[in-house]
């Protein structure tokens, strides 16, 4: 079977960017454009977009018209034949898009492949910083402070756990300069700096995983995710407090404007 050679460069596009890896991240809500080369002599082989393990009811989007855009609900595929190139584009990603899909070429015998893996994260998947891991102790404490931009002194705020469904909000509050706690969770919004701060106290070791600073709005919230990480406690129950700093302080407009991820996929075979 077909083995492929996937050289990836991903390009800068309004701001993100991506480097050269066989990953492409995308953002809830948004796009991501893939482009597959193919060698000469697949020009006019069908092209397709599956979902792994790619049988015949996992192709997204199949075509054998060049030069024309083909669509299927949230799919697009653009054969350019001149460049050896096709174009697929999903649009309005969801969470549920993770997963890991194949550039597909037919052919006789076994069709040809290149793998991709997508990764949807919510919100602003371009914005990315060091510190968005923090870690806590067994027992201990975590504070977190989200900045947020102007605009949002009087939007709701919230802290939540992946997936960030409803049951997921740990704590929300509209209050401003006023500690709400609700359980093991508290929530400050300081108006005149623009930042809230989360704590979350009495940490066990499941509380590690993936959360959310979130700001409700019109359309989709805003949210920055971050990384908390509980580590056991080995001597005592010390209260320890780790302040991590993330900031959603990306405007609004940026936001609203991003709506590509590009991606190029070149491929060639080897044995
Ligand atoms: C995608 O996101 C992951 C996790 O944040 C990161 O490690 C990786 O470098 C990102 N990949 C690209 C191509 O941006
Ligand atoms: C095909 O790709 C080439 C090279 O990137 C480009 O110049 C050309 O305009 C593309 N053709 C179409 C129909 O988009
Ligand atoms: C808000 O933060 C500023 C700067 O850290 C601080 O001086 C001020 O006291 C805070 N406001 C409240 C109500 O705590
Ligand atoms: C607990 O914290 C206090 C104050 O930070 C420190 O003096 C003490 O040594 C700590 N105890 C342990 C067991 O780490």
């Amino acid at each position: 079977s077909a083995v492929f050679f996937l050289t990836l460069s991903f390009s800068e596009v309004l701001g993100c960017v991506m480097s050269a890896e066989r990953r492409v991240n995308g953002s809830e809500g948004e796009s991501v454009e893939i482009k597959c080369n193919y060698p000469d002599g697949y020009q006019y082989k069908k092209k397709y977009w599956c979902r792994h393990p790619c049988g015949n009811k996992d192709v997204l989007i199949k075509t054998g018209k060049t030069d024309t855009v083909v669509s299927v609900g949230r799919f697009s595929l653009f054969d350019n034949v001149s460049s050896r190139t096709f174009t697929v584009t999903m649009s309005r990603l969801t969470l549920q898009d993770t997963g890991v899909y194949y550039c597909g070429l037919e052919q006789w015998g076994t069709d040809r492949l290149s793998k991709i893996d997508l990764r949807v994260r919510k919100g602003l998947g371009c914005v990315t910083s060091a510190e968005r891991r923090v870690s806590g102790s067994e027992g201990g404490s975590v504070e977190i402070r989200c900045d947020y931009p102007d605009g949002y002194q009087y939007k709701e705020k919230y802290w939540c756990r992946h997936p960030c469904g409803n049951k997921d909000v740990l704590i929300k509050t509209g209050k401003t300069d006023t500690v709400v706690s609700v359980g093991r969770f508290s929530l400050f919004v300081n108006i005149s700096v623009r930042t809230f701060t989360v704590t979350m106290s009495r940490l066990t070791l499941q509380d590690t995983g993936v959360y959310y600073c979130g700001l409700e709005q019109w359309g989709p919230d805003k949210y920055t995710e971050m990384l908390l990480r509980v580590t056991e406690h080995t001597q005592g129950k010390n209260q320890s407090m780790t302040v991590s700093i993330l900031s959603t302080s990306m405007p609004v407009t940026v936001l609203m404007d991003i709506t590509k991820t590009a991606a190029m996929d070149s491929s060639t075979q080897s044995a």
